[in-house]
Parts: C-alpha cells; structure tokens; sequence
C-alpha cells in the first residue's frame, strides 16, 4: 500500500546520501512527509525535488547535530513547521576504521560527536514528540529507528571505536525501549552490513583500500535494501514492534 504513512511526520538525519536519502524517498513514497537533515543542503535541495517531483512533502533542514542546539533546533522545526512528529529515523554517522594504535584522535572525535552524540541530542528532544503522536495521532503508535551496524554486534580489530559508539546506539535503545514501549513509542534498532554508499570514503587513503580489498569480490548491500527494512518498521500495525533487525549482505561471514 503506497499510502500506509498518510497522515504521518517523519524526520530523517543524515538525509543527504546513501541509506538516509533512501529513506527519505521510501517513507514519502509510502505518504509521510518527510524532513530532511544533514549538512550538504545542495543535496537536500537536490533530494526535496525529487521528493516533490514525486507528489510528495518535505522540508529541509541543514543542520549539524553534532551541535547541540541544532539538533533541538532540527526535532523543534520539524514539529513547528510540519505539525507532529511520529517517526524519527536516527541515520546520520560517520565510520572511521584503523587500528587503535596510534589513531588520529580527532577521527574517535567525529564517531563519538555524530554516532553517539548526535542521535542523543535527536532523540532527546524527540521523545516528548514522540509520545504525543502515540497518543494522538493518526496510527496510534511512533517510531524512533536508530541506525547502528553489525559493527554494533561483533567488534572486529581496526574498528575499535567505530565498534564501541554503535554497541553503545544498540544498548541505548534496548533501555529507552523499555521505557517507552507500553505507551505505544516504539524503539528499532537497524544493524545493516556492508552497504554501498560514501560511508568509507571519509577514511584515510590506505583504510579505504584495505575495505576495498574486503568487499572486492563481495555484492554489497544498496541503500534501498535498508530503506526498505526501515519501511518494513514503521508500517507494522500498532500491537506489534521489529525490536532489531541485523541485515548482512548473503557473501558477508562477519
Ligand atoms: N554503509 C554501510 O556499510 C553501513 C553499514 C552499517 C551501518 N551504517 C550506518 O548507516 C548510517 C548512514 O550511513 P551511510 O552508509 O548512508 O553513509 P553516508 O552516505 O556517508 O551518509 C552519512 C550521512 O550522515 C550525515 N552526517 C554526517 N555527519 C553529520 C552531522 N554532523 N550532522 C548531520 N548529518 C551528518 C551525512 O550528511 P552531511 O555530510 O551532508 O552532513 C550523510 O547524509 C550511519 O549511521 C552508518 O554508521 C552504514
């Protein structure tokens, strides 16, 4: 059914590339309007054509929600200008891998301030949003899905830090569920695999070639394949909540 979110707000961080602009395209194709929040707001811009394009609504929102205030700013203007808040997708992240050893320590900086950080300052001024919709809004019930990673599973050497802020999301949400889950907010946590997008080219040269050695003769996962399990989240009808979901490409062992 092409209209099961009619009616609902969703906000998507991280909106810009790969999984979060999939998102964005998949909830509003499924007729929720859709804010959308990164940085880059030529590719916002590019994305809310396509979004409109399409018969859809949406509403950029450049932010970075690193900062605190932005991120309030970025929950607090999707509910002011779009009337209610029943969905947040918390997307946006960054993967800086190496070993521990020596690393830059302003790249642990930008994992800890955007994978931990960021989604806690979302979540935070969400929540109230959050329970509102579930109280009165259209479905009943609201979705917070928070984006971790296998990495959020099973640490793996090289990837210490990046290991350590998604078990950190993955055990964030597993409390925020319990208390939030018999008042119909229901918390989702998405760990994809490896999937196709700019997540790696933010890595030093040689950390960029050792993944591509990794992935070389792998098919990799696309945007749309994790888009489509957080759609697959937030249409299921109010007495039933997908807690977790781990999704690894098939030729991925770890
Ligand atoms: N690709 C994979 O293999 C994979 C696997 C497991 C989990 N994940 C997770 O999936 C999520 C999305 O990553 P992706 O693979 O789609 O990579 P991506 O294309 O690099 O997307 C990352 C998004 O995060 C946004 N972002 C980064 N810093 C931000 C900030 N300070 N404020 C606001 N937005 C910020 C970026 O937008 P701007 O730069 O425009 O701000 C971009 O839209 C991440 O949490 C990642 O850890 C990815």
């Amino acid at each position: 059914m092409a209209d099961e979110l009619a009616g609902t707000v969703a906000l998507v961080t991280g909106a810009s590339s790969g999984i979060g602009e999939a998102t964005a395209l998949a909830l509003s194709a499924h007729g929720a309007t859709v804010a959308i929040a990164a940085r880059r707001k030529d590719r916002l811009d590019a994305l809310a054509t396509t979004i409109r394009d399409g018969g859809g609504q949406t509403l950029v929102l450049e932010a970075d929600i690193t900062c605190q205030p932005e991120a309030e700013r970025t929950v607090e203007t999707t509910a002011s200008e779009l009337g209610r808040l029943d969905i947040l997708v918390n997307n946006a992240g960054m993967m800086l891998l190496g070993p521990i050893e020596n690393a830059p320590l302003h790249e642990w900086d930008q994992m800890v301030d955007i994978n931990v950080r960021g989604l806690l300052y979302c979540a935070h001024a969400a929540v109230p949003h959050l329970l509102r919709a579930a109280e009165d809004g259209p479905r009943q019930v609201s979705d917070m899905v928070n984006v971790s990673s296998v990495a959020g599973r099973a640490p793996r050497r090289g990837s210490g830090v990046y290991n350590l802020t998604k078990h950190g999301v993955g055990a964030f949400s597993e409390s925020l569920r319990q208390e939030l889950t018999t008042r119909h907010v229901r918390i989702s946590l998405v760990e994809p695999g490896a999937v196709a997008t700019e997540l790696v080219s933010h890595n030093r040269p040689e950390i960029q070639e050792q993944s591509r050695e990794r992935f070389r003769n792998m098919e990799r996962m696309q945007p749309t394949d994790i888009a489509d399990a957080i759609r697959y989240i937030v249409t299921r009808p109010r007495h039933m909540a997908i807690n977790e979901i781990l999704i690894r490409p098939t030729e991925q062992e770890l």
